[in-house]
């Protein structure tokens, strides 16, 4: 029994909700520590195909209770949407909670999203998810924010919006945006009241005597590190820090308590939105893999910048998340190439370096590669380390020397079982 966190160790989108899916299957607890519905966690199992975008990814197994933790916000609009597509494949949701210090995503913080990307000088967009993120977590910040508890409080939840919302009015106002009143807020923060008030938990009973029982517990992180708000490329980050630091303060856990840490890596690289992307392909062999892969946004539909895949950034995601061990996911895409390769430093200025520099030298950094000969030979079946091409598990064993931490899964497929433990 212990506490496992599913962390994202590149760009985002690595295959952590088809991780946190399998992993629930044997936990007593799945905690979402950070983000919003930003999220777009692909899970395919017996009862379908999924895009979660705030439901943790534990919520297929009816006896894992599942907790959106302090750190993330929550849009309550999305999670009554997603409740309702979830229940209809015949999924029972009962011990589905939030934690009253999660921060609430109102419809003005999506507009201010959509109008603040609008607004940036070309080539300095973030390519939000438009979910309301940066928004809800700067009201987070300055304090001014609402949070879940607010709203089984109405006459605290007044005076909160009182205070918020002429400030609220002045930022509409400039992107020529309508503006909102107390009371319309207070109407629909009644009807979340109404339908998620019983959902509405101090969790800090919850985590702890589950952590002392000797439960099973799985962490489920959102994005990945390279867009970390403090170890990403900022600013064409995320709000929150999906990186395992994250999970100590959006959870409530100290890391001394956390046992593993699983940096979910995929076996070439992706990123969506705006930013460095160092390894991006504009070639035949990015083409192939956004097509093989079906590189599209889970949560906007917006092709993603795909690549080879980036040792530099896994070695700096091992350091920073300390990760016990690594599951490479998506092998199978990488089936048919003829060659492959790996990025082993970046050239800055003519200076090889291995690790991931700040946001201004990673713009100009030209990677550096090494070829790998491909297996041409379909992994999809496969469900024994053993049974791998030796040129596959030669090039497996290449991510892991370079990321340094051991690999304990290996992923071949989207389904649940297409999956080999090591
Ligand atoms: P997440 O945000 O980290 O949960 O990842 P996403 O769900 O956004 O993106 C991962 C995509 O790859 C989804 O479409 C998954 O169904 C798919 N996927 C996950 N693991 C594998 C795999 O091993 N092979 C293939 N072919 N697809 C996979
Ligand atoms: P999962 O959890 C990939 C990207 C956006 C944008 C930046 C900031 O599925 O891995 P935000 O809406 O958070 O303010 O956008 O981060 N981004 C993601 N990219 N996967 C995600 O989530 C993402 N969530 C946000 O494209 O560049
Ligand atoms: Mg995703």
């Amino acid at each position: 029994m212990s506490v496992t966190a599913i962390v994202g160790a590149q760009w985002g989108d690595e295959g952590k909700g088809r991780l946190v899916d399998y992993l629930a299957q044997n936990a007593d607890l799945v905690i979402r520590y950070q983000g919003g519905d930003n999220a777009g966690h692909t899970v395919i199992n017996e009862y379908g195909k999924f895009a979660l975008h705030i439901l943790p990814s534990g919520i297929f197994n009816p006896k894992t209770v599942c907790l959106v933790g302090a750190g993330t916000v929550v849009n309550f609009n999305t999670m009554e949407k997603e409740i309702a597509e979830v229940a209809e494949s015949g999924v029972i949701i009962k011990n589905l909670y939030v934690d009253k210090r999660a921060h609430l995503i109102m419809p003005f913080h999506c507009l201010l999203d959509g109008a603040e990307e609008a607004s940036k000088k070309k080539g300095w967009e973030v390519g939000t998810t438009k979910r309301g993120i940066g928004p809800v977590y700067s009201d987070k910040a300055a304090r001014v924010g609402i949070r879940a508890v607010d709203i089984l409080h109405p006459e605290r939840l007044k005076v909160r919006l009182e205070m918020l919302l002429p400030r609220k009015n002045r930022e509409l106002t400039y992107f020529g945006l309508p503006e909102v009143t107390v009371d319309e807020i207070m109407e629909l923060c009644a009807s979340w009241r109404e339908k998620f008030g019983d959902k509405i938990i101090d969790s800090i009973p919850l985590v702890r005597d589950a952590v002392l029982s000797g439960k099973n517990i799985v962490m489920e992180g959102q994005l990945g590190i390279m867009r970390d708000l403090d170890w990403g490329i900022y600013p064409y980050t995320t709000s929150s820090n999906p990186t395992a630091g994250g999970i100590c303060s959006g959870a409530g856990i100290s890391p001394k308590r956390i046992d593993n840490i699983i940096g979910i890596v995929k076996a070439y690289s992706t990123s969506v939105g705006g930013g460095p992307f160092s390894v991006e392909l504009f070639d035949e062999d990015g083409d192939k893999l956004r097509s093989i892969g079906g590189e599209y946004g889970a949560t906007t539909g917006r092709p993603r910048r795909c690549g080879w895949f980036d040792g530099v950034a896994a070695a700096y995601s091992c350091w920073i998340n300390g990760f016990t061990g690594i599951a490479i996911t998506k092998l199978d895409v990488l089936d048919s190439f003829d060659n492959l390769k790996i990025c082993t430093g970046y050239n800055v200025n003519g200076e090889i370096i291995d690790y991931v520099p700040e946001t201004s030298l990673q713009e100009i950094a030209e990677p550096v590669y090494e070829v790998w000969e491909g297996w041409n030979y379909d992994t999809t079946s496969v469900r024994k380390w053993e049974d791998l091409p030796e040129k596959a598990k030669a090039y497996l064993k290449r991510i892991e020397e370079l990321t340094g931490a051991p690999i304990q899964f290996v992923s071949v497929g989207p389904e649940r079982d297409q999956i080999i433990i090591k």
